[in-house]
């Protein structure tokens, strides 16, 4: 079992990050080889500022570490210092087809009605993920629901090659998207909307970095709807927002939601946000704490990720080397 999954260093991490992946991440450190990076030749898809990524990348590893992730149990790293994915990205990105990426979800989105203004980088995006996963053999990729079409796409693109060169190179990956509700956190403003760092309220989201009383503040402004808390959870289908908060509440308190409900059923939201809020801010406190003691140290960190690359870069040199060869490609030659 190889755990392989990786997080955009865009902005900070917020509790549909921590709940949809990363506390995934960290229980999967004691049950497999993991590896976890941060996807900084991704960021680069949209305009970027190169001092803001610079700090974002030491931030988000910091993010990852106060949150769990133990650098001498998982090997933690920035993919843009592997070349090997980028490497390999290209020669996948001559296996996937255009019909497929055109299909993405987060490229319509993101792309919108300004598809022919948008980065060849924005379009391509999902192969260089597909690389991402591909190159270490992944058997897992533990993300949220709003990434399993791209992991569809990198097990279509394994497939696809494996056939056309006669190999059995790559290995399919499976999605591994937590069960329940922490699967797709939604905006506390929309619960129809996923809970997103380029959301441009930050009010939609909870931080790591958000102190109690912001997190306290921000639930209790939560969009919400006049009705009690039902007895059976099927009859939140109809209510996105209350659906979302009772979500959120199992999730961190690791409960299902026909249990938060039995608990909760016949209040209103006066009683169940403060609830609510005591238990985010239970889970969240203690890893701020943490994130700002590894803030302070960036050499620490520039190390970690150093070593780390230097760990990912020999797993990945066989499976790049077999690459070139299936393609006919000799890199000897020019060596
Ligand atoms: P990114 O940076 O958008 O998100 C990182 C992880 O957080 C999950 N997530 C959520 N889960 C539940 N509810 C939400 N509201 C929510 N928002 C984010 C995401 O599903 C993801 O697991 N393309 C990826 C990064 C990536 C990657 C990879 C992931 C690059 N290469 C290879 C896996 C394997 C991304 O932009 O994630």
């Amino acid at each position: 079992m190889r755990v392989v999954s990786g997080i955009q260093p865009t902005g900070d991490l917020h509790l549909g990050n921590l709940l949809g992946a990363i506390l995934r991440w960290v229980r999967m450190q004691d049950e497999a080889e993991c590896l976890y990076f941060l996807a900084d030749l991704h960021a680069l898809t949209v305009d970027v500022d190169p001092v803001q990524l610079r700090a974002s990348v030491r931030e988000m590893a910091a993010a990852l570490i106060a949150s769990g992730i133990d650098p001498k149990k998982s090997i933690v790293f920035a993919h843009s210092a592997v070349p090997a994915h980028a490497e390999l990205a290209w020669i996948l990105g001559c296996t996937a087809r255009m019909g497929w990426l055109n299909r993405m979800t987060q490229w319509k989105d993101k792309a919108g009605k300004n598809r022919e203004g948008s980065s060849l980088g924005l379009f391509a995006y999902p192969v260089l993920q597909a690389a991402d996963i591909l190159l270490y053999r992944a058997t897992h990729v533990p993300v949220g629901d709003d990434q399993k079409q791209h992991i569809e796409l990198s097990r279509d693109i394994a497939i696809k090659f494996n056939t056309d060169f006669d190999v059995d190179l790559f290995v399919p990956p499976e999605p591994y998207i937590g069960g329940g509700s922490a699967a797709r956190i939604m905006s506390l403003r929309d619960g129809n909307a996923k809970m997103s760092k380029s959301d441009p309220s930050d009010m939609s989201r909870i931080n790591l970095t958000d102190n109690d009383e912001l997190i306290t503040q921000k639930i209790r402004k939560a969009k919400t709807d006049a009705e009690p808390l039902p007895d059976d959870s099927t009859l939140l289908d109809s209510r996105p927002e209350a659906r979302n908060l009772v979500g959120i509440y199992a999730a961190v308190t690791d409960e299902s939601v026909e249990q938060v409900l039995t608990r909760f059923a016949g209040q209103g939201f006066g009683a169940f946000k403060p609830a609510l809020a005591d238990a985010v801010v239970a889970l969240v406190a203690p890893l701020r704490t943490r994130l700002e003691e590894f803030r302070r140290d960036p050499a620490m960190l520039d190390k970690l990720l150093a070593d780390g690359a230097g760990k990912a870069a020999a797993l990945a040199a066989p499976t790049l080397a077999r690459t070139y060869d299936a393609v006919g490609l000799s890199r000897s030659r020019n060596a």
